[in-house]
């Protein structure tokens, strides 16, 4: 497993994360026996970030992770096991309206007790990453939430402070970043969501701070298994996000990109992976990851050779603007 300066913060990364969201729910059926020893295998193949949130599972997925750790300390397993989880703005839309006042959705006091939860589901008093779930552009001119984060930091409650982006305006962040309101930022670049190269990545390193990147399979489009007998769950999220033509549309352009990986030595999925890694301002890619198979394919991609220049500037081509699928149909 190979490792990247997670931005200028005094942690150094492995580049595979482990992506927790699927093992907390919304995926359909997952056992926790599967997801404990994903995680496990995960660690022993060199993983030290993993990423979760109070959603996922209401805490499920962050418990997991905390009987993990335990367990692993209780073995005398060593090392730095760095956690990123992510506090919801309070209920409301999702993400944030523009009409939200932010006092409204992360207030101090909200704040201030959604850490207690974080840190008790995992465990700890002290968070390593605390990122804000979901923003909106309109609290940038008075980012009161990240100010109240400053002085959570300063009492030693958490160690970084993070962002996801909201996916309708992933650019938001740039203000952000520019004003040292953020440590590190989560953000969806993949081989079809290509717009964080256009400035948010170099404004990232420029200022230092560290690139999470998710989804990079695009929730499993990417990794060219599905198929036009394809279906999901009634309880897996997927089953929105590809709904109607979607799914059709999604494997006309896996197969596109696998044409140009024909002689390369590449799968979709590692290609997938490889290509998020090429960008040098990328600490961390967290595919999701549920069971040991998983773990053992998406790691074992750190260690293949770095993609050629020529190539991932051929794969450029499959940028595609299709607009936000998040909210369903
Ligand atoms: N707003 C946010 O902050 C936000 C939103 C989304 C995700 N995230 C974070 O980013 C992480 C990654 O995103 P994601 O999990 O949504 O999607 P993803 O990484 O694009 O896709 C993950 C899914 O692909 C399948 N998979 C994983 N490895 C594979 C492999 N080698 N070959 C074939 N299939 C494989 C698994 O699903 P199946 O086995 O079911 O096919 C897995 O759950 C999440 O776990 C979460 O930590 C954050």
């Amino acid at each position: 497993m190979q490792s990247r300066p997670f931005g200028q913060h005094d942690f150094v990364t492995s580049e595979i994360g482990f992506g927790a969201w699927a093992i907390g729910g919304s995926w359909g059926a997952q056992a926790d026996p599967d997801s404990l020893a994903a995680l496990h295998r995960a660690l022993d193949l060199g993983v030290n970030f993993l990423d979760t949130a109070a959603g996922y599972g209401n805490g499920r997925s962050e418990k997991l992770i905390a009987q993990v750790l335990r367990e692993r300390a209780a073995a005398g397993q060593k090392g730095k096991i760095f956690v990123a989880t992510k506090t919801p703005p309070a209920p409301g839309a999702w993400p944030p309206s523009p009409y939200d006042r932010a006092e409204d959705r992360y207030s101090e006091t909200y704040l201030r007790e959604n850490l207690a939860e974080r840190c008790a589901h995992l465990g700890t008093d002290r968070l390593d990453l605390l990122q804000l779930h979901t923003w909106t552009r309109a609290w940038n001119r008075d980012p009161t939430p990240f100010k109240i984060l400053r002085e959570l930091q300063r009492e030693g409650r958490i160690g970084l402070i993070g962002l996801s982006t909201p996916e309708h305006d992933q650019n938001c962040v740039i203000d952000l970043m520019r004003g040292g309101w953020v440590d590190a930022v989560q953000v969806i670049y993949n081989l079809f969501e290509q717009e964080p190269a256009a400035e948010l990545l170099d404004v990232a390193q420029a200022c230092g701070v560290a690139i999470i990147v998710r989804v990079a399979f695009d929730e499993g489009a990417l990794t060219g298994k599905f198929t036009a007998a394809t279906k999901f769950a009634p309880d897996d999220f997927r089953a929105a996000y590809f709904s109607g033509d979607r799914l059709p549309r999604c494997i006309t352009r896996a197969n596109a990109i696998q044409h140009d990986l024909i002689g390369t030595g590449y799968t979709l999925p590692q290609a997938a992976l490889k290509w998020v890694l090429a960008h040098p301002a990328v600490s961390v890619v967290i595919p999701g990851i549920r069971n040991v198979a998983q773990a053992e394919a998406n790691c074992a991609v750190s260690d293949l050779p770095a993609m050629p220049e020529k190539l991932v500037h051929r794969l450029h081509r499959h940028n595609w603007r299709r607009g936000v699928w998040y909210g369903g149909k």
